[in-house]
């Protein structure tokens, strides 16, 4: 499962941080690629503020210029390579191409209405346009990010994921 893209339309979720975090994770082990597909290039604001020691120990994160510079690199990875994606907070070309590109698609959510309803409203949409397109089914796994260690699962929540199951969307809990 070499390409992992973590989207969701919805800003401040999760989606850099945990990229960053699990391309560390697999760096020792693998041949692993960061991707910075949003326009405020968190991650590479944040790959430039190291200081140069740690930069020699860190993954180089890559950006492209053009969607044919994107559809490249996801051909380029092998099996034994990892391209980690942190798309943007937003639905655009660039974002789409990489859920279509990406083996696993991962959406964080915290347990909050908001984040929720932009998964179940917004982003399911993108997801049933894209498989409709493509006539195969085109999914994300929905990562619960941010939840208060003491926090029960809400009945919001449970709420949420019978209604994900109800509308045959392609969002997987
Ligand atoms: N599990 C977590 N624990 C603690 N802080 C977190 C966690 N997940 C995210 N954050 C913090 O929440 C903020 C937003 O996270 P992040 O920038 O990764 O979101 P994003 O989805 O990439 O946002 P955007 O769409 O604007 O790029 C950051 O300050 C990040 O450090
Ligand atoms: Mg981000």
């Amino acid at each position: 499962m070499p390409i992992i893209n973590f989207s969701h339309q919805k800003g401040g979720v999760g989606k850099s941080l945990l990229s960053y975090h699990l391309a560390y994770l697999l760096k020792d082990n693998y041949d692993v690629q960061l991707l910075d597909l949003d326009n405020q290039k968190s991650l590479s604001s944040i790959h430039k503020l190291r200081n140069h020691k740690l930069q020699q120990h860190s993954i180089p994160i890559k950006t492209v210029h053009s969607k044919h510079e994107l559809i490249d690199l996801i051909n380029s990875i092998d099996d034994n390579q990892y391209l980690i994606i942190d798309s943007g907070g937003f639905d655009s070309l660039y974002t789409r191409l990489a859920i279509l590109g990406a083996d696993i698609n991962i959406s964080p959510t915290a347990d909050k209405t908001i984040e929720l309803l932009a998964l179940v409203t917004a982003y399911d949409s993108t997801l049933h346009q894209l498989s409709r397109k493509l006539r195969k089914n085109i999914s994300c796994y929905v990562l619960l990010n941010r939840i208060h260690h003491s926090a029960k699962i809400s009945l919001i929540l449970i709420l949420f994921c019978l209604n994900l199951n109800i509308s045959k969307c392609s969002t997987h809990l």
